[in-house]
């Protein structure tokens, strides 16, 4: 049979693998509470127009809700054989209330209809990111506040470099994340105008008011050409490498609480709530939500891949390759907010091993960057030779086995006469990162600074 909703010069039916190749419900089903919004700003439009009767705007508009509700308690019974969301919702609108349904799609086609739907999911997926990074970033900060002088090795290489303080280190991801929040703010920006009354590609002869709709769905404006208005997609593959990034940045943190939570390193410990058991092993606790977030930039980063090669050489204005835009952009909206939403439980609830962390940063000379800063600015040595220097003595302690702190001075005069006891003022963890004032730096006087304009700027947001 061919088409009921478009069939007019097809005699005959889909072969059953065009209708399998064709159909998008199972995934654009998704798009109900879009497609529906749209629907009935467009039939309110049109009766406000006189393009259609108000007593067919209403009951559009009333048939529309009755059918969300179907949806809503699953109640509607999709059908393949209508291809996509908005045949099937039409369809059903034509059973509910007859003749007026068939005068919705005046003056629009799928192709400003689906263009509309895809950009106020995207969107709403956004508006959720923005709330949840900030969610993030204020765990993290708060984290921070409280940790603002517990002490960690800080790495380069992942070997221990030089102290740093834990808030230190939270507070770097604060930063990346107030990046990530940007990109979406920017991207919404961006994306925040309705392709509806674009019609196919050129436009209508109808009287239409698409400002009226634009404002109706909340849009900034209409677009400005119609073409572009339903060919564009670079609004989801903004969004996608926001997401992107943003998911790359959390696998650091997550790679990390990985490292951190092993017996080897023990800086942190995780709750219960996002760890689990092994069923063979009963000593262990498996980092699995921080493992996962750790993997999530492979779907993500393929979906930004999908898309983009999917856009890529594609003619003006629509064609039906668009209508994969869909499944990988959906995954990775999911995604993202699901990893965004499982780092801030973990976050909240990890209690850093204070001991163990201290114990680390005083390994692994830690502080000779101290030495030979001490040796620059007392002994006013060339810098060069302050590294020679410091080289030796750590050879000398590594040799004896002891912290850089609790070699003995007549050892260090061994290899520079002129050190003195004074020098022992700044080998301690305690007296590194103390120093570190410059700005940006680990001092914990800054980090508390930082952290408490990051608490107070995400708190004041949120009221
Ligand atoms: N399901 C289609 C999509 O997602 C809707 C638009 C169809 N337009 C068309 N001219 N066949 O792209």
């Amino acid at each position: 049979m061919a088409n009921k909703m478009w069939g007019g010069r097809f005699a005959q039916g889909p072969d059953a693998i065009m209708a399998k190749i064709n159909a998008s419900i199972d995934f654009d089903k998704k798009l109900y509470a879009q497609d529906i919004a749209g629907s009935k700003a467009h039939a309110v439009m049109l009766a406000r127009q006189k393009i259609i009767s108000r007593a067919d705007a209403a009951a559009i508009t009333k048939g529309l809700d009755a059918i969300k509700a179907e949806i809503e308690s699953g109640k509607f019974n999709f059908s393949a054989e209508l291809e996509d969301i908005h045949l099937n919702i039409e369809s059903r609108l034509k059973e509910l209330i007859g003749e007026p349904a068939g005068r919705l799609h005046t003056a629009r086609s799928r192709n400003d209809q689906v263009a509309t739907d895809f950009r106020l999911y995207v969107r709403e997926a956004v508006d959720h990111f923005i709330s949840a990074v900030q969610d993030l970033m204020l765990a993290l900060a708060e984290k921070a506040e409280a940790n603002a002088s517990t002490l960690m090795p800080g790495f380069t290489h992942l070997q221990s470099a030089q102290p740093v303080t834990f808030g230190h280190h939270l507070l770097a991801y604060v930063e990346m994340l107030s990046r990530d929040l940007g990109r979406f703010q920017d991207a919404r920006k961006r994306l925040n105008e309705s392709p509806l009354g674009s019609a196919a590609l050129a436009g209508t002869s109808y009287p239409i008011d698409r400002k009226a709709t634009a404002d109706a769905l909340g849009f900034d404006r209409p677009t400005r050409n119609s073409m572009d208005g339903v060919s564009a997609r670079d609004f989801a593959l903004e969004v996608l490498s926001a997401c992107a990034i943003c998911s790359i940045h959390l696998s650091r943190l997550a790679e990390e609480i990985v490292i951190w939570s092993t017996s080897q390193f023990r800086f942190v410990k995780l709750s219960d709530k996002f760890t689990t058991g092994s069923s063979i092993m009963p000593q262990k606790r498996n980092p699995d939500a921080a493992e996962l977030i750790r993997a999530k930039p492979g779907r993500i980063l393929g979906a930004f891949t999908a898309l983009a090669v999917m856009m890529k050489g594609l003619p003006m204005s629509y064609a039906k390759d668009m209508q994969e835009d869909k499944e990988q952009t959906f995954d990775a909206l999911e995604n993202i907010e699901l990893a965004l939403a499982a780092m801030t439980g973990m976050v909240r609830d990890l209690e850093p091993n204070k001991d163990a962390m201290l114990a680390a940063a005083n390994s692994g000379f830690s502080t000779a960057t101290d030495l030979a800063d001490w040796l620059v600015q007392t002994l006013k040595m060339p810098f060069r030779d302050a590294h020679h220097v410091t080289g030796r003595i750590v050879a000398l302690a590594e040799q004896k086995n002891v912290l850089l702190s609790d070699l003995p001075l007549a050892d260090m005069r061994s290899v520079h006469a002129k050190i003195d006891e004074g020098v022992f003022r700044v080998l301690s963890v305690q007296a590194s990162v103390a120093s570190r004032k410059s700005q940006g730096g680990t001092a914990p006087a800054n980090v508390l600074g930082e952290a408490k304009a990051w608490v107070k700027q995400l708190k004041g947001k949120r009221k």
